[in-house]
């Protein structure tokens, strides 16, 4: 006989172990293995039709004619909807908005284009008409026909052209204050020893496997709507505000997303032409985005430019810190992302300066894009920390250790959780740094240079409130309830774990009910704060839980429970315990002559903001981590193949080392498409992009990837909920650098322009 996994962990979890912070099977792994799982385009609905878009072919201009008759002479098209025939959605909120909600969701709201009410066109893809047919293929042949002429104004396109224009940068949802402290320029001059590089950056798509995809229906006045979103609550309230429809008649759904990344973060054209749509043919409608229409609509990670500038002396302390950086949206919506933000915190520097600034294009605004900011901010700081090892001729490791900082560089608030320095030290234990010849191309493996690189990792941690419901039955069945979101993560699958050991029951009876607007709401699944949040949330409720089935026990004179409090009891084995002595949750039920016990668990908005302003006034927490990473290169054509990875994590308390682990693998191998090869080609006379495709926007396959080792050190954070600090975007922050560095390393090259492509090496 085979024993699962599940089972192999079950039994090691009977008696006092506890299911979190073991490898554990994804609770949604059999539907998803099976087919059984149903993600947004996939829930059949009688009379369901089919949506294609057609998009705008210029960057910037007006709309004057659209001939539809050819594409609505078809068979099987239902209609085609322009904004001649379409009545409008109200406008995405703007103003002084009366509600923090508000504020969010006008910030998330992708773009603040009218779709279908207006003949404006902002970038080159937007959506200015939909087909609606009984099949998708005729829904798309149809697109084809509809045929638009354009007036066209002059367009604004090249970011290297407008960069050096750029303006300073006002907020922004991802921060982005400028910092100084000291005389950062003038420590720079005076130092003995510095660098001083500019990076560039490209723009980058996402590409979950999953590509947006919406079901719409309407009933009545109710509207239910399946969607690939990461944030469905936040949905909800952006459907109400557009279709002026109460919060309460809105359902949307999204038990399974095949990826997010950020992509689905906001709320983008396919969802609401989905809804639009079928508000104007009533009848249910299915839009599922072609790849290119996700590029086309939904906004992707900002290019940059990067100064860094660093002075020291001759023992590797810094004395000049310098990071600026120019990064683009477009005329519609977007925010800036927060490039030098990480540069705040990583090094003890007595003169630090930080600038953002920003262009704006007529291209689709950028969005969250994972670690947005960090991830190619920490590319450039982290290079130059490198480079400045070589001007140094000092270790690496050696230099960013004499640099750690004690407390937060500017401001000197305490770390929360702080183990760089170890990461650093396990890290190299782990991959041998020690065999590491400093010098350029020393190392050499046959033919093949041989190249070691390090860099530091580093992501905010942030929370947000959540509510939760948890229900047992009396057979000890346990239900939990909780909005939040399973973008392929496995973020149920680690709520199930805590709920198993708080309650001491198997995890095999624990069901967690998640992606249901009509769920107690958790945070979307964004920003890395999905899981510690919802835990709060979940731990709370168990604990609530359990005071009611105690009290349910202590009124029954035969209760072995009777006059025991909760404190000195043992949770086990399905029940509660005192020495020997106890009762299981079902017999408990059962003695009451109840058939269920419930605990509530709604966000307390002040208490939650209390403690995070407290938290924040003292604290700054984050996830952090020491890249390792090992390169072959030939010394003839110059390829780059990235040969061994070893990454050493500070993420807190991990819940499920399997799914923490592949979240943390999944961005270094997004880190390392950003090293080498993904980047979003934009054509300056049209503003085309060029590679909408996966043949052209080259994601590493399993052949780039080598084996990717992980560590986790595994000390749980002291602030947070159970310790845990977010791992969905850490790994991706430095992981470019890590490449970059193990590059120069091999050949003696600093590449400054990412991707690292060969003629950047010839
Ligand atoms: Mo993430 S980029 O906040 O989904």
């Amino acid at each position: 006989m085979t024993v699962t996994q599940s089972e192999a962990v079950e039994e090691r979890a009977t008696g006092t172990t506890k299911y979190v912070g073991q490898s554990v099977d994804r609770l949604d792994g059999p539907a998803k293995t099976t087919g059984k799982a149903r993600f947004s385009a996939e829930f059949p609905y009688p009379g369901l039709t089919y949506a294609a878009v057609v998009h705008a072919t210029i960057s910037r201009g007006r709309i004057t004619a659209i001939d539809t008759a050819e594409a609505k002479a078809v068979r099987g098209v239902v209609d085609v909807l322009t904004h001649e025939n379409t009545p409008p959605m109200k406008p995405v909120p703007k103003g002084i908005p009366t509600s923090m909600n508000a504020v969010f969701s006008a910030m998330l709201s992708g773009t603040s284009v009218n779709y279908l009410a207006t003949d404006e066109v902002h970038w080159n893809g937007q959506p200015v008409a939909v087909v609606v047919a009984e099949t998708p293929e005729t829904a798309r042949y149809a697109a084809s026909l509809v045929r638009l002429t354009y007036r066209e104004l002059p367009a604004t396109l090249d970011f290297a052209a407008e960069e050096p224009k750029a303006e300073p940068q006002k907020g922004g949802l991802m921060g982005g204050a400028s910092t100084d402290k000291g005389d950062a320029p003038a420590a720079l001059a005076a130092a003995a020893h510095s660098v001083d590089l500019a990076f560039s950056t490209p723009p980058h798509n996402h590409n979950a496997l999953e590509p947006h995809a919406t079901t719409a229906v309407w009933d009545g006045d109710r509207l239910t709507v399946h969607d690939s979103t990461q944030g469905i609550s936040g949905l909800r309230k952006h459907l109400s505000q557009r279709f002026g429809l109460p919060e309460k008649r809105i359902r949307v759904l999204a038990q399974y997303v095949g990826g997010g990344f950020g992509g689905k973060g906001s709320f983008w054209a396919g969802t609401l032409l989905a809804v639009l749509a079928a508000r104007a043919t009533g009848r249910p409608v299915r839009l599922s985005l072609t790849r290119e229409g996700v590029y086309h609509t939904v906004g992707g990670r900002t290019p940059s430019t990067q100064r860094v500038a660093l002075g020291a002396g001759a023992d590797g302390r810094l004395t000049a810190l310098l990071h600026t950086s120019v990064s683009r949206l477009g005329q519609v919506g977007g925010m800036p992302e927060n490039i030098t933000g990480s540069s705040r915190h990583l090094y003890a520097c007595d003169n630090i300066q930080l600038r953002q600034s920003v262009v704006r294009l007529d291209l689709l605004s950028n969005t969250f894009m994972r670690a947005p900011g960090e991830s190619i901010g920490s590319f450039a700081m982290e290079s130059a920390v490198d480079e400045l090892a070589c001007e140094l001729g000092m270790d690496p490791i050696e230099l960013r250790a004499r640099n750690e900082p004690e407390r937060d560089p500017v401001g000197g608030k305490q770390f929360s959780n702080r183990r760089l320095v170890e990461a650093y030290r396990v890290g190299a234990e782990m991959f041998g740094w020690r065999e590491r010849d400093a010098r350029p191309g020393a190392m050499r493996d046959g033919r093949w240079l041989v190249g070691m690189g390090v860099a530091t990792a580093y992501h905010p941690q942030m929370l947000m409130p959540a509510n939760a419901t948890v229900r047992i039955d009396a057979a000890g069945k346990v239900v939990v309830q909780c909005g939040l979101h399973e973008i392929g993560v496995g973020a149920a699958t680690a709520q199930a774990q805590i709920a198993a050991d708080e309650l001491g029951v198997p995890l095999g009876s624990v069901r967690v009910e998640h992606g249901d607007s009509d769920l107690p709401q958790a945070p979307f699944a964004g920003g890395s704060v999905q899981t510690a949040s919802a835990a709060a949330a979940v731990v709370a409720a168990c604990a609530k839980l359990k005071r009611t089935l105690l009290g349910l026990a202590r009124r029954s004179a035969a209760s072995p429970l009777r006059g025991r409090r909760l404190e000195e009891l043992e949770v086990r084995d399905g029940g509660l315990y005192h020495g020997g002595r106890g009762q299981t949750y079902a017999e408990i039920l059962a003695g009451a002559g109840r058939g269920h016990a419930e605990a509530v668990i709604k966000a307390n908005m002040l208490g939650f903001v209390a403690k995070t302003v407290r938290d924040t006034r003292r604290y700054v927490k984050a996830a952090s981590g020491a890249q390792f990473c090992e390169v072959r290169v030939d010394p003839d054509t110059f390829e780059v193949r990235v040969s061994r990875w070893l990454g050493v994590f500070d993420v807190g308390t991990v819940i499920n080392t399997r799914t923490a682990e592949s979240q943390l693998r999944g961005g270094i191998v997004m880190g390392i498409g950003m090293a080498l090869s993904e980047q979003t080609l934009i054509d300056g006379r049209d503003g085309r992009i060029m590679n909408p495709s996966l043949s052209e926007y080259h994601v590493p396959v399993h052949a780039d990837i080598p084996r990717i080792d992980l560590h986790c050190l595994n000390e749980p954070d002291p602030i947070s909920p159970l310790g845990v600090v977010g791992v969905g975007e850490v790994s991706i922050t430095g992981a470019a650098a890590a490449v970059a560095n193990a590059v120069r390393h091999a050949t003696g090259k600093r590449v400054v322009d990412l991707p690292i492509t060969l003629d950047k090496l010839l």
